[in-house]
């Protein structure tokens, strides 16, 4: 959720930063700017709303700097525009923001009072103010006092004129990281935008600040006690960040999920004892045993695909799980037990209500797991253990790749659980083969691709469509939807299968799609019955399962019945995907959404 990226150096800034913002325009979109100190040392600002494009595209030839602050945004305070469009500036000094100021009404009304006139409705135009009104002389400890009257999350760069080749940044709950180069410094949000320029990178904690000059860098606390940082080492390819001639990130993502769940599985799976082993699980046998409950968080797909892991966890290790959205956990003064074991799901490992429940568990004294994609980042960092994704970086607003990943990860927890407890070795021998079959399974559905893009094309002229599943195939189907909704905005809605008699069944007619998943499993003839309830009220009906029953059915190769639905869930992505390219929508960047939502 908005983007920030900082340079010092001999360079022109200018070109580092549009790149920079380029490359995180997936976490916000709505405007874009940046500030550059000027080699006559005069602020040189630019900002619009739109794309990064469209601003980088207005700036003169000679608008060019040897340190500067970028941002692209997300809007949470006032809507799209111009003026709202961060760098914020006061006199000297430009500020790009992440985050909520939570006392911005209050720090406004002292500023207006003070005969200040702000120029925007954010909570971030105080920060500059703040900062240029200190009388501290290093930059570092005007942003220092400054930050001592804000409440809220922060992550923010800082430019001062009077400071040439001085950035100073600061992390409070939105992410920062450093890149270090040669005689030159990096700053941003997301080391995607540093990876074309670095590989060294420092990842700054809560409550630190870090200076930047092109020789280097210091970090302290907020009450400017210092800090020592070790720099590690960005393992990814450059090319991982790139579309590398896919049309859309999200099609390359999908494309990718054979790749990312072998590498979710490298290494993990015990051929003699027929378990799985989790390196940062961090939970010895008798822990193990000692689980009672196992209870998943997180948002949106996470929440969808920790609704998936409940079920493999009940199912294999027979500790009964479940799943809660985490951004309604946080909020319910939730019964925490020291014999349950939370597990906190996140692509990002950013989300802003997932992190707040970690927060609560552990305050609490509960024990948080956290299955994660980006490495490093504030969810993994505030668990007692976790798994890794290894999933590589995921772009596309819409979560595919990461959805998969997360299942498998489930799968191998799930199997890990239930060989301590009363799964046998047949049956974990069973489960192990079968989530080895996976990616060729995943690759025979992805030449399925064109013709599940006609089917999209085809259903994609309806305003409104039903995903229904039983059970197992249930979390299916409201990935399923909420796919759909995301990319395509047509309406979607997920019902279990079980429920359509029950209220749903209502809404169905020739104009309402019904897409069912029907797994070859001990419920299909349940299910069957139920598409026999739709079809006699002359519903359309597409299945998503192991038989072709007519030309509307999308046959998906049978693994175990356990695993089906990790296999059941890509055809949907790509219906998704499709319907959304057939209604000409911007696929990877739909409207009102970021990657991640790093704001309450
Ligand atoms: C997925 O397609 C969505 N964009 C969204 O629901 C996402 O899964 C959710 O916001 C959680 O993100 P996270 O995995 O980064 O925590």
């Amino acid at each position: 959720m908005c983007g920030i990226v900082a340079y010092t150096g001999p360079r022109d800034a200018v070109p580092i930063l549009t790149e920079g913002l380029a490359r995180l325009e997936y976490r916000g979109y709505d405007s874009a700017g940046i500030a550059v100190i000027g080699r006559s040392g005069d602020l040189r600002v630019r900002k619009a709303e739109g794309r990064v494009a469209e601003m980088a595209a207005g700036l003169p030839a000679r608008f060019k700097g040897g340190a500067g602050v970028g941002h692209t945004r997300w809007a949470t305070h006032g809507e799209p525009s111009d003026a709202n469009a961060h760098p914020h500036v006061a006199g000297t000094v430009a500020v790009v923001h992440n985050g909520i100021i939570e006392n911005a009404d209050e720090l406004r009304a002292k500023l207006v009072a003070d005969g200040i006139e702000l120029t925007s409705e954010t909570d971030s135009e105080v920060l500059p103010h703040l900062i240029a009104r200190s009388g501290a002389t290093e930059l570092e400890d005007a942003v220092r006092e400054a930050l001592s009257q804000i409440v809220g999350t922060y992550g923010i760069a800082v430019v001062d004129t009077r400071h040439p080749g001085v950035l100073v940044v600061a992390r409070n709950g939105s992410p920062v990281v450093l890149g270090i180069g040669e005689k030159e410094m990096f700053a941003a949000s997301d080391v995607a935008a540093l990876v074309r320029y670095t590989r060294q990178v420092v990842h700054l904690d809560d409550g630190e600040l870090a200076t930047l000059r092109p020789d280097g860098f210091r970090t302290s606390t907020l009450d400017a006690r210092a800090t020592s940082k070790e720099p590690s080492v960005i393992e990814t390819e450059e090319a991982a960040y790139d579309a590398e001639g896919y049309t859309h990130f999200m099609r390359k993502e999908i494309h990718e999920q054979p790749a990312a769940v072998e590498r979710a599985l490298r290494g993990r799976l015990d051929a003699r004892f027929h378990t799985a082993h989790l390196g940062g699980l961090d939970l010895d046998p008798r822990e193990a045993r000692a689980i009672r409950r196992v209870k998943i968080l997180g948002c949106g797909s996470a929440y969808y695909a920790g609704q998936m892991g409940a079920q493999l966890i009940e199912e294999l290790a027979r500790i009964p799980a479940d799943a809660e959205p985490a951004s309604e956990f946080r909020y319910r003064n939730p019964v925490v037990e020291a014999d349950t074991l939370y597990v906190a799901v996140s692509q990002s490992g950013e989300t802003y209500d997932t992190l707040a429940a970690v927060q609560e568990l552990r305050r609490k004294g509960g024990r948080v797991l956290g299955v994660v994609n980006a490495v490093g980042s504030a969810i993994a960092r505030e668990c007692d253990g976790g798994v890794y994704l290894h999933a590589g970086p995921e772009i596309a607003v819409a979560s595919t790749k990461a959805y998969t990943s997360t299942a498998v990860v489930f799968a191998l927890l799930a199997l890990h659980l239930g060989r301590i407890h009363d799964l046998s070795p047949a049956d974990g021998r069973r489960i192990a083969e079968g989530l080895r079959a996976l990616p060729a399974q995943i690759e025979e559905i992805l030449r399925q691709e064109d013709r599940i893009a006609s089917l999209a094309g085809d259903l994609a002229k309806y305003r409104s469509m039903l995903f229904v599943g039983r059970v197992r195939g249930w979390p299916v189907a409201r990935e399923g939807a909420q796919k759909l909704k995301e990319v395509s905005y047509v309406h979607a809605e997920a019902y279990p299968a079980s429920e359509l008699k029950h209220g749903p069944l209502a809404l169905v007619s020739p104009e309402l799609p019904t897409v069912a998943i029907v797994p070859d499993d001990e419920l299909v003839d349940k299910n069957r019955s139920t598409l026999g309830e739709i079809r006699a009220r002359q519903g359309r009906v597409v299945t998503i399962g192991h038989r072709a029953t007519d030309e509307d059915a999308v046959v998906v190769p049978k693994n175990e019945p356990e695993l089906d639905p990790i296999l059941l869930t890509i055809p949907l992505q790509l219906l998704a995907y499709h319907a959304a390219v057939a209604l000409g929508h911007d696929v990877d960047k739909p409207r009102n959404l970021a990657k991640s939502v790093t704001v309450d």
